[in-house]
């Protein structure tokens, strides 16, 4: 009992000591006086996804360490886990569709200037995802802890770079991106990533571990796209094309991030895919690697 459960060793431990519950129902503080009934919901949604996001993080870091250490299993699982997860947050957006808009705009003024364009977790995962953008670190200059966070995340490896390590050490030409390089020959490098990803698609029995994790990852970045054209189909559902709160132009501006991609060259070895390729040695010649 000395992890601060609060009850010495003569109270014996509960549900609600273990999981501070007094605490956790505590935190939700309505700025709307008198509380509007459905600031409560707003609130509620949004924790949850922080408490879930540090969920995601928690098992992408275990997924990165566990490609460094070529345990191909266990990083799956990690990410499948993830994506499990990210199920449950796009089917969380429509519980806020049970809100009016008239509803919604009674107290939406009093969230001026918050925005969930600064959620620090929600861009953790788009920079461990391979989704890095120094600028948005900015945006937290008034937040030291965010922004060590964010700069961590920054200077990290992505979930990209351990895999294509990971199919290097499988013997795989899945060569590194190299920023210091001029554009061209960056793109050769992202071609021949394409190529390696083609090569485990087309051998996905002999190549099952190398094909069940790059699918964990596809998987994760296609339920981090839904889940942005579910957020920007009810934005749009609750205020149309309103400014965000944040300051942003709104919809206009949510529209311009759906087509964002994690792992591009997951995506695109499809393009190339061919059942051909099986039979006569995956000729690769087809593939460009033009983004
Ligand atoms: C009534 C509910 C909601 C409305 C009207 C809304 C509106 C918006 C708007 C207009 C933006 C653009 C940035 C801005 O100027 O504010 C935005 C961004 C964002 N919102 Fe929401 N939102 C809602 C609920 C949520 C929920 C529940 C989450 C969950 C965490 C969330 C997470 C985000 C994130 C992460 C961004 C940044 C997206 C990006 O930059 O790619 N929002 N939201």
């Amino acid at each position: 009992m000395s992890k601060g459960y609060g009850g010495g060793d003569a109270v014996p431990l509960s549900y609600n000591k273990y999981l501070r519950v007094p605490e956790l129902i505590a935190l939700q503080e309505c700025l709307s006086d008198p509380a509007h009934h459905d600031e409560l919901l707003f609130i509620t949604i949004h924790q949850t996804y922080e408490l879930w996001f540090k969920q995601i993080l928690h098992e992408l870091d275990a997924a990165l360490i566990a490609m460094d250490e070529d345990r191909a299993a266990a990083a799956s699982r990690a990410v499948e886990r993830a994506v499990e997860i990210e199920k449950v947050l796009v089917q969380q957006i429509h519980i806020l569709e049970t809100m009016t808009p008239i509803s919604f705009l009674g107290f939406r003024d009093e969230l001026n200037p918050a925005s969930g364009f600064q959620s620090m977790q929600f861009r953790e995962i788009e920079f461990a995802s391979g989704l890095k953008d120094e600028g948005l670190i900015d945006n937290f200059r008034d937040d030291e802890f965010a922004s060590k966070r964010l700069r961590a995340r920054y200077d990290a490896p992505t979930l990209g770079d351990s895999f294509f390590a990971f199919l290097r050490r499988r013997s795989l030409d899945a060569p590194a991106d190299d920023p210091s390089l001029p554009k061209d020959d960056r793109q050769k490098l992202y071609g021949r990533r394409t190529r390696a990803a083609l090569e485990v698609l087309t051998h996905f029995e002999e190549r099952a571990a190398e094909f069940r994790l790059a699918e964990a990852l596809i998987s994760h970045d296609e339920h981090f796209q839904l889940w942005r054209a579910h957020h920007v189909r009810m934005v749009e559902r609750m205020v149309g094309s309103k400014r965000g709160t944040g300051g942003s132009e709104g919809v206009g501006y949510l529209r311009t991030t759906l087509d964002q991609k994690f792992f591009p060259e997951l995506w695109e070895a499809r393009t190339y895919l061919d059942t051909k390729h099986g039979a006569a040695g995956c000729p690769f010649s087809g593939v460009t690697g033009e983004r």
